[in-house]
């Protein structure tokens, strides 16, 4: 399949500055990342809830739930993860021109990978949320039973334990889930939020 040529870009008349006025607040990118189990969709699931009530338009998109449509067609090789953070990073862009606060909780386990999402967005619309927790816990947690399949083989290249993850070197925010409640993981993304006039 050859890439598209020829192709002229339109402008909407209603621009993303028009749309975040009337939202009465900015768009942005809220990228979770971390190892499997170290709490990304908890972390996601509970701030968009309290986001939402605080009158703030979002949206969140899930590793298993992204998986199952956009990108059903992708495995877990390096090169399909690349791929899959790709398009995750495309659709947030569109989500974030689309005036709202995306919440996004996959493991994009290369710093290349979120790097590029990053390089997509305007300044200030990516914000890298590092959710810590060390291998060792995520594993003991295992909420889906796979780190131990991991162990015993039946599923290769997973990763932390054949396959890598590298860790963020400057993100916006680092929350730690073996020392903080959940209460206060939300609490730090949205002080930053409003401390940054996000919200
Ligand atoms: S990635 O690396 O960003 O493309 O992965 P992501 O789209 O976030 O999907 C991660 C979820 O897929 C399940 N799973 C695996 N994870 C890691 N490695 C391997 N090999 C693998 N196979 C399946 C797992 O449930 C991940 O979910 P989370 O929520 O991270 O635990």
């Amino acid at each position: 399949m050859s890439a598209s040529t020829n192709l002229v870009w339109h402008r909407s008349e209603v621009t993303k500055e028009a749309r975040q006025k009337r939202n009465n607040h900015r768009s942005a990118v809220i990228w979770f990342t971390g190892l499997s189990g170290s709490g990304k969709s908890t972390v996601s699931v509970a701030l968009e809830k309290q986001l939402h009530e605080l009158g703030v338009h979002t949206y969140r998109l899930d590793g298993d739930n992204v998986r199952h449509g956009l990108n059903k067609n992708l495995g877990f090789s390096p090169e399909d993860r690349t791929e899959n953070i790709r398009r995750i990073g495309e659709v947030a862009n569109l989500m974030v021109d689309a005036g709202l606060v995306t919440l996004t909780a996959f493991i994009s386990p290369y710093r290349e990978d979120r790097d590029n999402v990053r390089a997509l967005l305007d300044d200030k619309e990516f914000i890298e949320v590092y959710v810590k927790c060390g291998l060792e816990a995520c594993e003991a947690r295992d909420p889906k039973g796979l780190y131990q399949k991991a162990r015993a083989g039946e599923i290769k290249g997973f990763t932390g334990i054949d396959a890598p993850y590298e860790t963020p070197v400057n993100p916006e925010i680092i929350i730690d889930t073996e020392q903080q409640t959940l209460e206060q993981s939300t609490q730090i993304i949205k002080n930053y939020l409003q401390e940054h006039g996000y919200i």
